[in-house]
């Protein structure tokens, strides 16, 4: 690193852009740029040159020229890139924070043309861009014009010639662009350290922003090296994708900076470039040659934060060595946390990026939760590095197999890291339940969608939602799993080494696969991997499986939540799958895969015989579809649940929850026989299955917590959990210790959470008791239990709580520390501190924009703070979409967040009319979580008509039986 101050360094290239009179060029830009910028922000309708984010998803391209098409044109191919960026981290006169860089592209010329589409967004071109051909018998035409395309995101050179097939070309050019702080592209993030402002300038490229940092064909198939130079003040550390491989001091006019540049990338897609400079400080070791970093700001690092990402990162990364047989292929790892990041974390190649929860850890503030986020999200990230980075999928519209990849082998990775957690059963939980619900509407959609389909930014982000991730990581976990692990890894090992530094579609997967099959014959299918994924990746939803256990009948049909809903969508399969069954009968597993290939089938074996016999299928849900029994066998399973219910796996307990209460929303059978499933609870012990109950039961609070069933309805639940509650009080010699179990730990929290939200007085006081002391002596709450503790005590309190938690969250110096207080603050039931509360999310300094939608939707989940946000989101959604429009997930979480309580006509109204409002403003990634959601309202709406009545005297009668008496 630093050698001291000197130029005899060939400096000349950086000097031309960045001298002293360079930078008063880029002065006067930056004020015509803001200039410019003002425009666009006060721009809310698109005209021809319209912003991307602000276009409504169906605005028509004017024209059919290629500069209005949003695919490159297939004319030009680049081999290597030499970009040099310098973020400035100092305001100028006019209070904007810029960056400058100049970038050469070296490319081929594969079809003649005498056009030129690279993309630029944002991107001030200070200089013309100029053209050289690299063969000395081919002279390079010369530029004719050049113009910025902003609705397609590109800068359009049109030359006075033709460029040469099969020859070479270099496009050099200069650029100056606002490193904003809008979470994308080359941002600006801020914190402050002892009182003083620190700011930092890193990347986030995917999907489409890498040209908002510079000109570049940012599509994933144009895969380049990369030769990347930062431009820093002296002290700052510099980092991207590659090793530092030299620095030095430059002197530019009134300037003395650092110069880093980096070792040349592997030849990688422009989305997953990173840059990044900041003052932080790191730790590393090195792992088999591999040198492994943890970043982060100065004060994190110095309390050891990064030190469990530290320790788990190169087991990770050796395990999945092993998994893939195939060496981690770059030389170094880096991982750093930033202050303001909009995803949870990103895998650009060498460099990634997350947000501070997802990888500090202090075991004084963090809980268990907040470790597991940061092993899976690790495991995430790094799985990428192969999947995804070493391999990269052609277009977005495989996205679901790059993210619903990682999504399942990140439970394989964090396994291995922390092997006594149990967590790959996690899966079942978080992704199979969480896009059952989804993906069992009508407006649902399939895993695949057509290259064609997906064009513009806003249609790429559209793909980063439950379906790619959840459905996506359900679907290849049950196809591992009918592969066996053996196969399915040898069929991806031979998948990646194909396609290594090189670009694939999902159906390489599957042919590599099949290869796989077909070298082990100890493995039968009863059809080829190729057809058999086909029924679950291009047609949408799922199916319910019936199985008549009288008969041996096994049926199949789409579940739908809504059995009233319409179906647009023809399906190449008509909704029929081939389903792979494993299930087990009286307490006996079968070995073999029962498949399912047509609508009906009779199986014998499944046929009952004794009086008390049962039938489970669906073992451990390694399948992705529901499971429905002739009335005689729910009784018998029921039966089991409330006798011996450990002969039944933890995971299918939780399933069989889950199936009841969704069947029941399908009107396949009858509610009380979901509520049924609830009554063993009080003897159940285990996290799987009671997390499986809160999860469904939060849909009668949502749809009962403003009405005459939720007094018995609270009266039952908490007859249920008072074991629940005792027991651990027990086991934690009255709530002084912590269960030594990861799953324990979370049952720990699910009793109390819920005892406290049934209203048990000697929970509530537990935890007014816990937050006071806190208040008082500043004894502290155990991580574990302090967002149920904090929420609850603030719940009970008025504004002398509130404000105590929100002096803690602004004084925090752990992330995760401020993430508990900044979600119990919305569990205050005063309207005034909600409102308020609702107004600090517009306000950066107050919460991070990164933290604005989700903070609007914890308001939104509390009863008292609904209506409160969802007349805040109505009545600010311009704002809210041009401000918070950029991130992928937060719309759709937003929109369905804001919702999700809607159970009436006039909700389902209102719901309609903010639709046709705003129709205009657009919806951008939320587009078909409104949908969604207005279809969710509808069955909402049936459903309390449909059930109230039964529900409640059910409830009514539950409270009552055993009632002690007085
Ligand atoms: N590639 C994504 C990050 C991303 C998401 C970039 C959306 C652009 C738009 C990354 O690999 C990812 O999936 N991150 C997840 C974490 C994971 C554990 C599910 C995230 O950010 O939540
Ligand atoms: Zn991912």
């Amino acid at each position: 690193m630093g050698k001291g101050f000197f130029l005899s360094k060939p400096v000349g290239v950086i000097c031309m852009i960045l001298g002293a009179g360079a930078l008063a060029t880029i002065i006067a830009l930056s004020v015509v740029y803001s200039q410019e910028k003002a425009k666009n922000d006060n721009q809310v309708l698109p005209t021809d040159g319209g912003t991307t984010t602000k276009a409504p998803a169906t605005t028509a391209v004017p024209s059919n020229e290629p500069w209005d098409k949003y695919r490159l044109p297939k004319s030009l191919v680049p081999r290597w890139y030499n970009v040099t960026l310098w973020p400035r981290l100092l305001p100028d006169e006019t209070g904007l924070y810029i960056f400058t860089g100049e970038s050469t592209v070296e490319f081929e010329c594969v079809v003649e043309t005498d056009l030129i589409l690279i993309h630029s967004n944002k991107l001030n071109h200070t200089n013309l861009a100029r053209l050289t051909s690299v063969d000395s018998g081919v002279k390079a035409p010369s530029i004719k014009s050049s113009l910025p395309q902003i609705e397609t995101q590109y800068l359009v050179l049109k030359l006075d010639g033709k460029l040469v097939k099969g020859h070479m070309y270099h496009l050099h050019t200069k650029f100056t662009g606002e490193l904003a702080d809008d979470l994308g592209g080359f941002y600006r993030s801020e914190y402050f350290e002892d009182g003083v402002k620190k700011v930092v300038a890193t990347t986030q490229m995917q999907p489409t922003d890498a040209r908002k940092a510079f000109p570049c064909f940012d599509e994933p198939a144009m895969k380049a090296v990369f030769h990347i130079t930062l431009i820093h003040d002296i002290g700052t550390v510099a980092l991207s994708n590659g090793k530092q491989q030299e620095t030095s001091m430059l002197n530019l006019g009134k300037q003395n900076v650092q110069k880093t540049v980096f070792e040349p990338t592997e030849k990688m897609s422009t989305y997953l470039l990173a840059f990044i400079v900041s003052d932080f400080a790191h730790i590393n070791n090195t792992v088999d040659e591999v040198l492994i970093r943890i970043f982060a700001r100065k004060s994190a690092i110095d309390a050891g934060q990064g030190q469990y990402a530290l320790n788990k990162t190169g087991p990770i990364l050796k395990f999945f060595e092993g998994y893939y047989s195939s060496k981690y292929p770059l030389p170094k790892s880096d991982q750093i946390a930033l202050p303001d990041f909009n995803a949870g974390a990103m895998e650009n190649w060498g460099l990634i990026t997350y947000r501070e929860t997802a990888l500090l850890y202090d075991e004084s503030f963090s809980s268990n939760s907040n470790k597991e986020r940061i092993a899976t999200i690790i495991a995430h990230e790094l799985a990428h590095m192969w999947f995804g980075n070493l391999v990269t999928l052609r277009w977005w519209n495989d996205l679901w197999l790059n993210e619903g990849f990682a999504s399942y082998v990140e439970y394989l990775g964090a396994d291995h890291a922390e092997p006594d957690w149990n967590i790959k059963d996690l899966i079942v939980l978080n992704d199979v339940h969480r896009v059952f619900a989804v993906d069992a509407l009508a407006s649902s959609h399939p895993l695949s969608s057509k290259e064609e389909d997906i064009q513009k930014p806003a249609q790429i982000s559209e793909l980063f939602d439950a379906i790619s991730y959840s459905k996506g990581a359900s679907v290849l976990r049950m196809l591992s799993d009918f592969l066996s692990e053996r196969v399915f890894t040898q069929g991806l090992t031979s998948y990646l080494n194909t396609f290594a530094f090189g670009n694939a579609v999902y159906t390489d997967l599957w042919e590599h696969l099949q290869m796989a099959v077909d070298n082990n014959t100890d493995i039968k299918l009863p059809d080829t991997v190729n057809n058999i994924m086909n029924t679950w990746v291009l047609q949408m939803g799922f199916p319910v499986v019936t199985i008549d256990t009288k008969t041996g009948t096994v049926t199949q049909k789409h579940f739908l939540l809504d059995p009233d809903s319409t179906v647009t969508v023809e399906s190449p399969f008509n909704y029929e799958w081939i389903v792979p069954i494993k299930w087990m009968k009286t307490e006996v597993h079968q070995t073999d895969i029962q498949w399912l290939q047509a609508k009906t089938d009779i199986v014998d074996k499944m046929k009952t015989t004794g009086p008390t016999d049962w039938v489970l299928a669906n073992i451990n849900v390694l399948g992705y579809y529901r499971v429905n029994y002739d009335k005689d066998n729910w009784d018998r399973l029921l039966a089991v649940l409330s006798t011996k219910h450990n002969s039944i796996p933890a995971i299918n307990r939780a399933q069989l929850v889950d199936d009841a209460f969704n069947l029941a929303r399908a009107k396949i059978i009858p509610t009380v026989m979901a509520l049924k499933t609830t009554k063993y609870l009080n003897l159940e012990r285990d996290y799987m299955p009671w997390k499986s109950a809160l999860n469904n039961l939060d849909f009668f609070y949502l749809m009962f917590d403003r009405s005459e069933v939720y007094g018995p309805m609270q009266k039952y639940l908490m007859k249920q959990v008072s074991p629940l509650f005792n027991f651990y009080k027990t086991l934690t010699a009255n709530w002084t210790k912590i269960p030594p179990g990861h799953l324990d730990q979370y049952n720990q929290q699910n009793a109390i959470s819920m005892a406290c939200r049934t209203g048990l007085e000697e929970c509530t006081t537990l935890t007014k008791t816990l937050f006071k002391n806190w208040m008082d002596t500043g004894s502290q709450i155990h991580p574990n239990l302090r967002s149920t503790v904090y929420c609850n005590a603030i719940a009970a309190g008025g504004a002398t709580e509130w404000e105590f938690a929100w002096s803690e969250f602004q004084k925090a110096t752990i992330a995760s520390e401020a993430e508990k207080l900044r979600s119990a603050l919305s569990c205050t039931k005063q309207p005034w501190l909600l409102n308020r509360y609702l107004e600090y999310t517009l306000n950066s300094t107050l919460i991070r924009k990164q933290d604005a939608t989700s903070t609007i939707v914890y308001i939104a989940s509390n009863v008292a703070g609904q209506s409160l946000a969802w007349d805040f989101v109505r009545a600010r959604w311009t704002y809210i979409f041009n401000e918070y429009g950029g991130g992928s997930f937060s719309f759709s979480n937003l929109i369905n967040g804001v919702t999700k309580r809607f159970s009436s006509e006039y909700e389902l109204q209102q719901l309609k009319q903010f639709k046709a409002d705003n129709s205009e403003v657009g919806f951008g990634s939320g587009t078909l979580a409104l949908d969604q959601s207005i279809e969710r309202t509808i069955s909402n709406i049936k459903w309390i008509t449909e059930n109230k009545q039964n529900v409640l005297s059910w409830f009514e009668t539950e409270a009552k039986l055993n009632e002690p008496m007085l």
